[in-house]
């Protein structure tokens, strides 16, 4: 079936006992069990329930894995990714990351013996100079978060393939409909479902698919043995979510580039991150890898001042963090997102005090610029 079909359909067939076309939320703890031994395949909502299998189904699908398992917030996700490695293992990941991945990995997973290194994954060169006898994993974001920066994961999966390395992609920017990865060769995909998948800010959630049998094994025994599964009522938002995402995706993409084009004409605008402009640096290969832009922008409007004025005079963008939802949101990368990273880091990797994010979201695309127009009038 089609992309649209399949996140309308898959895990959502109508309840065997009565027709409901939606499934029922299973808003219970445990499960009784008809004898001694015998459970109709479930027991306790801890180790899995219908609302999850349904949605662990519906993403597997949609990013072409073998399996997906679903979490409580997309970084409960990529912890438990990272706990696939072994102490002493070290990682390669994309130089700017999101903010809290960098302090996972940086505050928390080095105290269990992990080593990471971060790298500009745009690079190739970079990251093959980067790999050490012990590197077990390559971790990307593309593009990443706010810095826009593209890598090649065809060219990072003959990397991995080479060095006998690990390959995840978080594909929270773009979603499947508009990139598939593990089609590109990663092994893993993660997601922040709090984003683009449920697309409506009212859950957060987060996802891991896997390709590899063992892989899968040891993550359901992670979501099972931490408790950090996804519970009914979330797994039932991101699933009514994901019923639209293919005609959500598309209106993102058009408003995404309508908007782009818009800043990048801008006086006051001093640069524009967007992959679908022939101006940014890996255009190319966001065309070849990517099936549209998305609606994630970030551009500079020089200095912190301007950037408060900005957001201080901004009415129909909203304020805040996140991103992802049909509404558009605004936000502040070096002082909200990503204020857990150094600030000399932050500067390296280009998250300067007047850099703006901007999540697109699905309204009228002249109502959004209006309403930038008038608060780029103000700085
Ligand atoms: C690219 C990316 N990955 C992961 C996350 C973490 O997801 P969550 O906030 O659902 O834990 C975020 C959150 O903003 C993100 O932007």
């Amino acid at each position: 079936m089609g992309f649209a079909t399949d996140a309308i359909h898959v895990g959502q067939e109508p309840d065997p006992s009565t027709g409901s076309i939606v499934a029922p939320i299973y808003q219970t703890s445990t499960y009784v069990q008809e004898a001694f031994g015998k459970s109709k395949g479930y027991d306790y909502a801890r180790t899995s329930h219908p609302n999850r299998r349904a949605l662990e189904r519906c993403v597997a699908k949609l990013e072409g894995g073998e399996s997906a398992f679903v979490f409580t917030s997309g970084m409960a996700a990529i912890d438990s990714m990272f706990r696939l490695l072994r102490p002493g293992d070290h990682t390669i990941v994309s130089q700017a990351v999101y903010g809290g991945v960098y302090r996972l990995t940086t505050q928390l997973l080095v105290q269990f013996g992990l080593e990471f290194s971060f790298v500009d994954t745009s690079d190739a060169e970079s990251v093959r100079r980067a790999v050490r006898p012990n590197t077990k994993m390559l971790y990307i974001e593309t593009p990443t978060n706010p810095t826009m920066i593209v890598t090649d994961i065809a060219e990072m999966a003959a990397i991995a393939n080479e060095r006998k390395l690990t390959l995840a992609v978080d594909n929270t920017f773009l979603s499947p409909y508009l990139q598939q990865p593990l089609k590109l060769g990663a092994h893993i995909v993660v997601h922040s479902m709090t984003k683009y998948l449920n697309g409506h800010s009212d859950a957060l959630g987060g996802a891991v698919i896997l390709t590899r049998p063992a892989d899968a094994e040891k993550i359901y025994f992670l979501q099972r043995s931490t408790g950090a599964g996804l519970a009914p009522m979330d797994c039932f938002l991101v699933s009514r979510g994901i019923k639209t995402l293919a005609v959500r995706m598309a209106q993102h993409d058009e408003n995404g580039m309508t908007i782009a084009r818009y800043l990048d004409d801008h006086p006051k605008v001093q640069r524009v991150l967007y992959p679908g402009l022939p101006s940014h640096p890996q255009y190319e290969i966001a065309r070849k890898q990517q099936r549209g832009f998305g609606a994630m922008i970030s551009f500079d409007v020089r200095t912190l001042d301007a950037a408060r004025t900005l957001l201080n005079h901004v009415k129909l963008c909203s304020l805040a963090e996140s991103l992802g939802g049909v509404e558009t949101l605004i936000s502040h990368p070096a002082t909200m997102t990503h204020s857990s990273i150094p600030a000399e880091v932050r500067q390296q990797i280009g998250i300067t005090d007047g850099l703006i994010r901007l999540s697109v979201g699905i309204e009228d695309a002249d109502d959004l610029i209006n309403d930038l127009d008038a608060a780029l009038e103000k700085t």
